[in-house]
């Protein structure tokens, strides 16, 4: 696949904003406010993986999550196309000598295995790529997942209005922001039908949360 300007500007926005986020210091309640008590859908993401699951956290950003997931005693494995908060995750897991490890990842290809891992978490990370990104990224999820496997997608809720940055309107419906704070980030407001048919063709839904693009949707399915 060719990748775009805003793809390229996608992931230097990333860079910027995880670098930046590191530089100042991250606020003690955010590394604590991880996707565990956000969703009753994460509650049977939990009580549903098997102890001492395989744990890829895709987007893991500066790996909150993947760390939550590492205490409860899973192996995880981290991607992120922004280095930074990779290196954050594992520096912060060594510190408290968890189970986390990292994989190589250019943006499209996860360097895992095929059915790799038995649980996958995407939280707030396939809307902001563009549909047809998201799409590729869908199939990759469903390579390394083994039959069986548990994926938890938590998308945002439509909050693509941000008077401090402009904005262009990619033909998919995927803004894209060109200036202001967000500059480079890329945000695709999903349908709840959208979300689903993301993952129609290998994963079956077992759970699904939210009514409509106001609010965040979360969908739990097992990989078929
Ligand atoms: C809103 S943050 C969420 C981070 C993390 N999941 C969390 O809940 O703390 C979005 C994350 O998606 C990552 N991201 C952006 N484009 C991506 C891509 N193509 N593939 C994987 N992750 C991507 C960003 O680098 C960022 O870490």
């Amino acid at each position: 696949m060719t990748r775009t300007g805003p793809e390229l500007d996608s992931g230097a926005f990333w860079k910027r904003i995880i670098a930046s986020t590191l530089e100042e210091g991250i606020p003690e309640k955010w590394q604590e406010s991880t996707f565990e008590g956000r969703s009753p859908l994460a509650a049977s993401f939990l009580e549903q993986l098997p102890a001492g699951a395989r744990v890829l956290d895709f987007g893991s950003g500066i790996g909150r999550n993947a760390l939550a997931l590492a205490r409860r005693g899973h192996s995880v494995t981290v991607c992120d196309v922004a280095d930074e908060g990779v290196q954050f995750s594992l520096e912060k897991a060594r510190e408290e000598e968890l189970a986390v490890a990292a994989a190589e990842f250019d943006g499209w290809t996860v360097e895992l295995p095929d059915a790799a891992v038995d649980g996958i978490l995407a939280w707030s990370c396939l809307d902001h790529v563009t549909l047809e990104w998201a799409t590729e990224l869908a199939a990759e999820l469903s390579r390394v997942a083994r039959s069986g496997a548990l994926l938890l997608v938590s998308f945002d809720e439509d909050k693509s209005d941000d008077p401090d940055s402009d904005c262009e309107l990619l033909d998919d419906g995927t803004h894209h922001y060109t200036s202001g704070r967000r500059a480079g980030m890329l945000f695709r407001p999903y349908s709840n039908d959208e979300i689903k048919g993301l993952f129609a063709e290998e994963w079956e839904l077992l759970e699904f949360e939210g009514d409509d693009v106001s609010v965040p949707r979360r969908g739990l399915f097992r990989r078929t």
